[in-house]
């Protein structure tokens, strides 16, 4: 039976994700494909959504632009992300502000302090030199949840809900 995991994301413009995934082409490892490139602000993981939609409607966020200007290997998870270089204070405060009405509303989040990052491949050999970013706009104007579920081609996303900067 499929298992649907719930989190909260922003989504870069179509352009932007194609440059992204382009870039990361070159490098080993499992590519994010072009339409599933996303930051994720929140994971819930197995829960029921009902309450994390009202509770991120309560959310006032700023609109906001995210620099990719930083790329790096984790040898933890073993993968490449691009980001910026440190976390937008509008991006930091909308995190903030996402996971607090998320614990009001008892979900339970990692305490991990939040990374902004781009997940470009995933189970990647440790990369003999990253090439230089190209130069891509992101504007965040609005935030999205997002149902994660199972296949045989691997997780699907579907963008249940949006909610508005
Ligand atoms: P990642 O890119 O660093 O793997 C969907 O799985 C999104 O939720 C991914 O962007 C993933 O981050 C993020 N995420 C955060 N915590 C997670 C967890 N415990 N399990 C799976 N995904 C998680």
């Amino acid at each position: 039976m499929a298992t649907n995991r719930y989190f909260f994301a922003v989504w870069p413009p179509a352009v932007t994700a194609t440059a992204l995934a382009r870039w990361a082409s070159v490098l080993e490892g499992r590519r994010t494909a072009a339409d599933k490139i996303h930051l994720t602000l929140a994971f819930l993981g197995v829960v029921s959504p009902d309450k994390a939609l009202a509770a991120a409607g309560r959310v006032r966020g700023q609109r906001h632009d995210v620099p990719i200007e930083k790329a790096q290997y984790w040898r933890h998870n073993r993968i490449v992300w691009a980001g910026p270089r440190a976390t937008p204070t509008p991006l930091k405060g909308l995190v903030e502000s996402l996971q607090l009405a998320l614990y009001k509303a008892e979900y339970i989040l990692e305490r991990r302090a939040f990374a902004a990052h781009v997940t470009l491949l995933r189970s990647a050999p440790p990369p003999r030199e990253l090439p230089p970013l190209p130069a891509v706009e992101w504007p965040v104007n609005e935030f999205t949840l997002v149902r994660s579920a199972n296949s045989s081609k691997g997780s699907v996303y579907e963008v249940v809900e949006r909610f508005a900067l």
